[in-house]
Protein backbone atom coordinates (compact mmCIF):
# COMPACT_ATOMS: atom_id res chain seq x y z
CA UNK A 1 0.00 0.00 0.00
CA UNK A 2 0.96 3.22 -0.61
CA UNK A 3 0.67 6.49 2.10
CA UNK A 4 0.62 9.94 1.60
CA UNK A 5 0.67 11.94 4.73
CA UNK A 6 -0.33 15.36 5.49
CA UNK A 7 0.96 17.51 7.44
CA UNK A 8 1.27 21.38 8.90
CA UNK A 9 3.94 21.85 11.50
CA UNK A 10 6.84 19.53 12.78
CA UNK A 11 5.89 16.38 11.71
CA UNK A 12 6.21 13.82 14.85
CA UNK A 13 3.16 11.59 14.09
CA UNK A 14 4.63 11.60 10.00
CA UNK A 15 7.91 10.30 11.73
CA UNK A 16 6.39 7.90 13.90
CA UNK A 17 4.48 6.42 11.27
CA UNK A 18 7.37 6.62 8.33
CA UNK A 19 9.94 4.60 10.65
CA UNK A 20 7.31 1.82 11.30
CA UNK A 21 7.03 1.94 7.84
CA UNK A 22 10.60 1.18 7.45
CA UNK A 23 10.33 -2.23 8.93
CA UNK A 24 8.39 -5.49 7.68
CA UNK A 25 4.82 -3.34 6.95
CA UNK A 26 2.19 -3.55 4.32
CA UNK A 27 2.56 -0.01 3.65
CA UNK A 28 5.13 2.49 2.64
CA UNK A 29 5.28 6.40 2.54
CA UNK A 30 5.19 7.77 -1.27
CA UNK A 31 4.94 11.27 -0.27
CA UNK A 32 4.83 14.06 2.48
CA UNK A 33 2.84 17.02 1.92
CA UNK A 34 1.99 20.50 4.04
CA UNK A 35 0.19 23.06 3.59
CA UNK A 36 3.08 25.49 4.83
CA UNK A 37 6.17 25.31 3.21
CA UNK A 38 8.27 26.14 6.22
CA UNK A 39 6.91 23.22 8.14
CA UNK A 40 9.55 21.19 9.66
CA UNK A 41 8.43 18.16 8.79
CA UNK A 42 9.50 18.57 5.36
CA UNK A 43 13.12 18.48 5.86
CA UNK A 44 12.70 15.43 8.73
CA UNK A 45 10.40 13.64 5.45
CA UNK A 46 13.38 14.53 3.32
CA UNK A 47 15.77 13.51 5.81
CA UNK A 48 14.14 9.98 5.95
CA UNK A 49 13.95 10.00 1.57
CA UNK A 50 10.62 10.58 1.16
CA UNK A 51 10.13 12.61 -1.37
CA UNK A 52 7.82 15.48 0.20
CA UNK A 53 6.32 18.88 -0.75
CA UNK A 54 4.24 21.99 0.21
CA UNK A 55 1.28 23.33 -1.12
CA UNK A 56 1.18 26.49 0.59
CA UNK A 57 -2.58 27.54 1.25
CA UNK A 58 -2.37 30.93 1.68
CA UNK A 59 -2.11 32.48 -1.85
CA UNK A 60 -5.63 30.32 -1.98
CA UNK A 61 -7.04 33.47 0.58
CA UNK A 62 -10.06 30.97 1.96
CA UNK A 63 -10.77 29.28 -1.29
CA UNK A 64 -10.90 26.20 -0.54
CA UNK A 65 -11.87 24.41 -3.32
CA UNK A 66 -8.77 25.21 -5.25
CA UNK A 67 -6.37 24.82 -2.68
CA UNK A 68 -7.72 21.39 -2.68
CA UNK A 69 -7.48 20.79 -6.05
CA UNK A 70 -3.77 21.83 -6.05
CA UNK A 71 -3.40 19.11 -3.15
CA UNK A 72 -5.22 16.96 -5.50
CA UNK A 73 -3.38 17.32 -8.29
CA UNK A 74 0.31 16.68 -5.97
CA UNK A 75 -1.87 13.83 -4.64
CA UNK A 76 -2.83 11.82 -7.99
CA UNK A 77 1.08 12.12 -9.02
CA UNK A 78 1.71 9.77 -5.90
CA UNK A 79 -1.03 7.96 -6.54
CA UNK A 80 -1.08 6.81 -2.48
CA UNK A 81 -3.87 4.10 -1.94
CA UNK A 82 -4.36 5.62 1.91
CA UNK A 83 -4.37 9.46 3.43
CA UNK A 84 -3.23 9.83 7.05
CA UNK A 85 -3.79 13.61 8.56
CA UNK A 86 -0.94 14.29 10.74
CA UNK A 87 -1.02 17.44 12.81
CA UNK A 88 -2.57 18.51 9.44
CA UNK A 89 -4.27 21.61 10.47
CA UNK A 90 -7.03 22.89 7.78
CA UNK A 91 -10.37 21.54 7.57
CA UNK A 92 -11.50 19.85 4.46
CA UNK A 93 -14.29 20.22 2.05
CA UNK A 94 -16.99 17.75 1.85
CA UNK A 95 -15.67 17.46 -1.97
CA UNK A 96 -12.13 16.60 -1.27
CA UNK A 97 -13.16 14.09 2.08
CA UNK A 98 -15.60 12.21 -0.40
CA UNK A 99 -12.71 11.49 -3.10
CA UNK A 100 -10.65 10.02 -0.37
CA UNK A 101 -13.28 8.65 2.24
CA UNK A 102 -12.43 5.58 3.44
CA UNK A 103 -9.02 5.42 3.25
CA UNK A 104 -8.62 8.53 4.78
CA UNK A 105 -7.38 8.79 8.79
CA UNK A 106 -6.62 11.32 11.09
CA UNK A 107 -5.14 11.41 14.75
CA UNK A 108 -7.33 13.98 17.00
CA UNK A 109 -5.37 14.72 20.67
CA UNK A 110 -8.49 13.86 22.33
CA UNK A 111 -11.01 10.43 23.49
CA UNK A 112 -13.41 11.56 20.87
CA UNK A 113 -16.42 12.15 20.76
CA UNK A 114 -15.25 14.56 23.55
CA UNK A 115 -13.35 17.91 22.46
CA UNK A 116 -13.78 17.65 19.37
CA UNK A 117 -11.78 21.04 17.34
CA UNK A 118 -9.06 22.99 18.71
CA UNK A 119 -7.28 23.06 22.31
CA UNK A 120 -8.37 20.02 23.83
CA UNK A 121 -5.72 20.20 26.30
CA UNK A 122 -7.23 23.17 27.72
CA UNK A 123 -10.34 21.99 27.67
CA UNK A 124 -9.64 18.67 28.96
CA UNK A 125 -8.60 20.60 32.29
CA UNK A 126 -11.07 22.94 32.30
CA UNK A 127 -13.50 20.17 32.64
CA UNK A 128 -11.81 18.38 35.72
CA UNK A 129 -11.17 15.04 33.51
CA UNK A 130 -9.19 12.40 35.52
CA UNK A 131 -7.91 10.87 31.99
CA UNK A 132 -7.45 12.28 28.42
CA UNK A 133 -5.78 10.99 25.15
CA UNK A 134 -6.03 10.18 21.61
CA UNK A 135 -7.78 8.77 18.85
CA UNK A 136 -7.45 8.08 15.32
CA UNK A 137 -10.64 7.90 13.19
CA UNK A 138 -11.59 8.01 9.28
CA UNK A 139 -12.03 11.09 8.07
CA UNK A 140 -15.37 11.72 6.99
CA UNK A 141 -17.15 15.44 5.98
CA UNK A 142 -18.07 16.35 9.64
CA UNK A 143 -15.05 17.91 11.70
CA UNK A 144 -13.18 14.83 14.07
CA UNK A 145 -16.07 12.85 13.45
CA UNK A 146 -15.53 9.62 11.63
CA UNK A 147 -15.54 5.81 12.41
CA UNK A 148 -13.15 5.30 15.20
CA UNK A 149 -10.08 3.07 14.35
CA UNK A 150 -7.80 3.45 17.80
CA UNK A 151 -7.96 5.32 20.95
CA UNK A 152 -5.52 5.29 23.71
CA UNK A 153 -5.75 6.94 27.46
CA UNK A 154 -3.00 8.89 29.68
CA UNK A 155 -4.25 10.01 32.79
CA UNK A 156 -4.23 13.73 33.81
CA UNK A 157 -2.31 14.11 36.82
CA UNK A 158 -2.65 16.97 39.95
CA UNK A 159 -0.73 20.09 38.21
CA UNK A 160 -0.80 19.15 34.46
CA UNK A 161 -0.34 22.19 32.30
CA UNK A 162 -2.32 21.94 28.58
CA UNK A 163 1.55 21.54 27.65
CA UNK A 164 2.33 18.54 30.38
CA UNK A 165 -0.75 17.30 29.12
CA UNK A 166 -0.35 17.89 25.20
CA UNK A 167 3.61 16.02 25.88
CA UNK A 168 1.70 13.00 27.49
CA UNK A 169 -0.80 12.33 25.15
CA UNK A 170 1.66 12.76 22.08
CA UNK A 171 4.03 9.96 23.01
CA UNK A 172 0.56 7.69 23.19
CA UNK A 173 -0.08 9.32 19.51
CA UNK A 174 2.79 7.99 18.50
CA UNK A 175 2.42 4.60 19.49
CA UNK A 176 -1.13 4.28 18.59
CA UNK A 177 -1.10 6.24 14.99
CA UNK A 178 1.79 3.06 13.65
CA UNK A 179 -0.11 0.14 15.28
CA UNK A 180 -3.60 2.04 14.04
CA UNK A 181 -2.31 2.33 9.97
CA UNK A 182 -0.61 -0.95 10.22
CA UNK A 183 -3.64 -2.81 10.49
CA UNK A 184 -5.65 -0.50 8.68
CA UNK A 185 -2.89 -1.31 5.88
CA UNK A 186 -3.50 -4.92 6.31
CA UNK A 187 -7.25 -4.32 5.34
CA UNK A 188 -8.19 -4.87 8.98
CA UNK A 189 -10.74 -2.31 10.43
CA UNK A 190 -11.16 -3.59 13.82
CA UNK A 191 -9.87 -0.75 16.57
CA UNK A 192 -7.35 -0.50 18.10
CA UNK A 193 -8.26 0.40 21.91
CA UNK A 194 -5.99 0.24 24.55
CA UNK A 195 -7.45 -1.17 28.04
C1 LIG B 1 -0.03 17.80 17.99
O1 LIG B 1 -0.72 18.68 18.84
C2 LIG B 1 -0.76 16.49 17.95
O2 LIG B 1 -1.43 16.26 19.17
C3 LIG B 1 -1.76 16.68 16.85
O3 LIG B 1 -1.16 17.56 15.92
C4 LIG B 1 -0.13 18.35 16.58
C5 LIG B 1 1.17 18.34 15.86
O4 LIG B 1 1.52 17.01 15.63
N1 LIG B 1 -2.08 15.42 16.24
P1 LIG B 1 2.86 16.66 14.75
O5 LIG B 1 4.02 16.74 15.69
O6 LIG B 1 2.98 17.70 13.64
O7 LIG B 1 2.60 15.27 14.25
Amino acid sequence: KRVAILISGGGSNMVALARDMAGDHPARPVLVMANDPAAAGLARARDMGIDAAAVDHRPFRGDRAAFEAALMARLQEAAPDILCLAGFMRVLTEGFVARWQGRMLNIHPSLLPKYRGLDTHARALAAGDAEHGCTVHEVTPALDDGPILGQARVPVLPGDSPADLAARVLVEEHRLYPAVLRRFASGDRRPILTP
